[in-house]
């Protein structure tokens, strides 16, 4: 318990650590902190009470032995790679990833000595004619961006172990509520905090989350040594919105799979990806490792034409066109012109992410609404 001018302080929810440092009597109590680092604080680049209840909230979710939340998504994917890679070392990564995520491995850590290579999903579960003496990682999505393929991870951790290798799960899409992977066998899981876990469009964060003790304080380093921490407030945010995840997962989830019905049998619609749909390539495993939740992302095909496209965003009532996800209402994004931006564009085709693709984050609105405004859209094009 606090006090502030000899008045205890008891309050219900962890204030606003607003505070760059924190203070020492003497050079005793500063000896201990050096101690038991863990017991006390120091300097809000090192660990905050904010970030460290956001962190320790995701582990418990994650079902981890510790984490640590970082400036970004990217932050966190950077830290969970240098957790495991050197220069000189190689990773693998799923070929649909997020596009950022390619741009960090081709364009910052392969100057820096670690290569990748890409496999595409229908390899992942054998490794053997992708791995190298020196392949550390792989890095896969749960559910990959913009095309929702869902992997087994306990399966893909039995690959990559039979490897020697480790498996890092970008669990951003699918969330805890709909899986875990660190409970299917995965080493780090890491989130872009910016999409569900915060949940409200208000925060850019990310965590790492990982098992034991050695990882987890190896990964406290990275985050303090290259300065990769997070802001109290935008902490504080996060760890607010945390409160509300699993309701709103489960709102997001059911509206999510409405709309994807709705959009299947539409004629202008050409297809439609969503893992909640029987006719989705991984239904079944999604049904049983997401226990029934399939999330709240979905893409889906019109026209691959620039001007139908635009008819289509302009000509829908309410809902923007936001080049990110997981708010608690609904938007969309065009995967071509934004997140797979930087991709080769041929690669790109191959993968199927074409001009008509549009990314729908479906928000918590009456799914009724979401709908009338789709419909609107669609009959315009
Ligand atoms: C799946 C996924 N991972 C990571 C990121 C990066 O997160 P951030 O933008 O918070 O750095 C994103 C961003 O869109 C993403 O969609």
């Amino acid at each position: 318990m606090t006090q502030h001018n000899n008045i205890p302080v008891k309050p219900k929810v962890t204030p606003i650590y607003q505070t760059s440092v924190f203070t020492f009597d003497d050079l005793t109590e500063l000896e201990a902190y050096f101690e038991q680092p863990s017991q006390r604080y120091m300097y809000a680049r090192y660990s905050n009470p904010n970030a460290n209840e956001l962190a320790e909230e995701v582990s418990k979710l994650e079902q981890g032995d510790g984490g640590v939340v970082t400036s970004s998504g990217m932050s966190a994917i950077f830290t969970a790679i240098l957790l495991f890679c050197q220069s000189g070392d190689h990773v693998l990564c799923a070929e649909e990833i997020y596009g950022g995520s390619a741009v960090l491995l081709n364009q910052e850590l392969n100057r820096m000595g670690i290569s990748v290579s890409y496999v595409p999903v229908e390899d992942l579960y054998d490794l053997t004619a992708f791995v190298k003496p020196n392949t550390r990682l792989l890095l896969a999505e749960t559910m990959s961006n913009p095309l929702l393929r869902v992997l087994d991870i306990a399966r893909l951790a039995t690959a990559c172990h039979s490897k020697n290798i480790k498996l890092v799960i970008d669990n951003t899409f699918a969330s805890p509520v709909v899986t875990r992977p660190l409970s299917l066998g995965a080493d780090v899981v890491i989130h872009s905090v910016t999409k569900y876990l915060a949940g409200h469009s208000d925060v850019t964060a990310g965590v790492v989350v990982t098992k034991g003790e050695e990882q987890v304080n190896r990964i406290r380093k990275i985050m303090m040594h290259l300065g990769l921490n997070l802001s109290p407030f935008e902490s504080w945010l996060a760890v607010r919105g945390l409160k509300t995840l699993r309701l709103r997962i489960k709102q997001h989830s059911s509206n999510a799979l409405a709309i994807a019905q709705y959009l299947d049998q539409y004629p202008k619609v050409n297809r439609v990806y969503y893992p909640g749909l029987a006719t989705h390539p991984d239904h079944e495993l999604a049904s049983q490792q997401g226990q029934g939740l399939f999330g709240g992302m979905l893409s889906f095909a019109i026209a691959d034409d620039e001007e139908v496209v635009n008819t289509f965003m302009r000509s829908l009532p309410t809902i923007p066109f936001a080049p990110s996800l997981a708010g608690v209402s609904t938007s969309i994004s065009h995967p071509v012109r934004t997140s797979h931006r930087s991709l080769n564009p041929a690669k790109r085709d191959a993968l199927g992410i074409t001009m008509g693709v549009i990314r729908l984050s479906v928000g918590v609105e009456e799914p009724e609404e979401i709908l009338a405004e789709l419909e609107a859209a669609l009959n315009a094009i």
